[in-house]
């Protein structure tokens, strides 16, 4: 393993807590996997998850080359349910490529793979499916010229008989989509090509939650919104870790990371230099993991 400091949070029933702000009466340091502390507001509130403490997603020493290049290095990767788990990075981390160990396009070429805390092999989407892992790629991978309910069962039509149950699948894309509380979607019935971006966004993460989901990773949902969709992208995000999925964004707002995630994991060219509490950290150590590896007690050991 790379000697990381803070990378086994979330490995142990009780974890250790890493660079603690000043809090009063010492609650940082009673933080345990059943709860996280609420941030803002003034006083430090405790607020119970009620999760287990058993990761949905728990990676370890994970590689990946693509050819002769190292992209992933002894990589450790944690995510819980009913938390939002921010994995950042600079451009050319790691990010994407660990998503796509994570989906199973491209599986690790080494490393162990947990999910609920059993090991299991996801060599391809499918598998990672089958478990109730699905991911928003970056590119969302909809269809421009298909209505939104022909993009939400893409392969995986509901038939009656050798019909296809277009009422039923009216329906469950209708009550997905009102799930994720979209106010401005419309008729169902409407092509790709004519929603905005923020639309498409929310269509492919209705997507991914139609299929009784437990881990969704989302690639930069929100590169390329303004900032009234970025915010109920946000709040989406948000809903699905209240409902209990593991949630994985991966962004290069810190805003955006700040606002929504209970922790954050941090690739530096391809190591994982911290996977930390949210409420334990600052910007602009974040900030500092990112750009080095290191922020003064966290990352990388010297
Ligand atoms: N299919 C590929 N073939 C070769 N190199 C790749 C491929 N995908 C990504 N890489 C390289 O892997 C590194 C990490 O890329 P990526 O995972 O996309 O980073 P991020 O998403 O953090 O920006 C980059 O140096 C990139 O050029
Ligand atoms: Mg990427």
């Amino acid at each position: 393993m790379t000697p990381v400091r803070g990378a086994e949070d979330g490995w142990e029933p009780v974890a250790r807590t890493i660079g603690s702000p000043a809090l009063p009466g010492g609650v940082a340091d009673t933080l345990t996997d059943h709860g996280r502390l609420a941030r803002g507001g003034g006083a430090a509130r405790w607020e119970p998850l009620g999760m287990s403490v058993t990761p949905a997603l728990d990676l370890r020493g994970i590689d990946k080359s693509y050819g002769s290049v190292k992209v992933l290095h002894d990589v450790a990767f944690c995510a819980h349910p009913g938390e939002v788990t921010a994995l950042v990075g600079d451009n050319g981390a790691g990010k994407t490529t660990l998503v796509k160990c994570i989906g199973g396009i491209h599986p690790p070429d080494r490393g162990e793979y947990r999910f609920e805390g059993r090991p299991v092999r996801v060599g391809s989407p499918r598998d990672a499916a089958r478990l109730g892992i699905e991911i928003v790629h970056q590119d969302l991978a909809l269809c421009e010229n298909l209505d939104i309910v022909q993009n939400l069962f893409l392969g995986r039509e509901r038939r009656r008989g050798l019909a296809l149950d277009e009422a039923a699948m009216e329906e469950m894309a209708r009550s997905t989509l009102s799930g994720l509380a979209v106010r401005t979607m419309g008729s169902v019935r409407q092509r790709i090509a004519t929603l905005s971006g923020g639309q498409r966004q929310t269509v492919a993460i209705a997507r991914a939650v139609l299929w009784d989901s437990k881990v969704v990773v989302l690639d930069e949902p929100a590169a390329a919104l303004g900032v009234a969709q970025t915010q109920q992208v946000l709040e989406i995000v948000r809903r699905l870790a209240d409902r209990g999925l593991a949630v994985v964004l991966i962004s290069h707002n810190m805003n955006d990371v700040f606002a929504v995630s209970d922790r954050i994991a941090a690739l530096y060219l391809g190591r994982m230099v911290a996977q930390v509490r949210t409420a334990d950290v600052t910007h602009r150590q974040i900030v500092e993991l990112i750009t080095s590896g290191v922020s003064g007690e966290l990352g990388l050991r010297r």
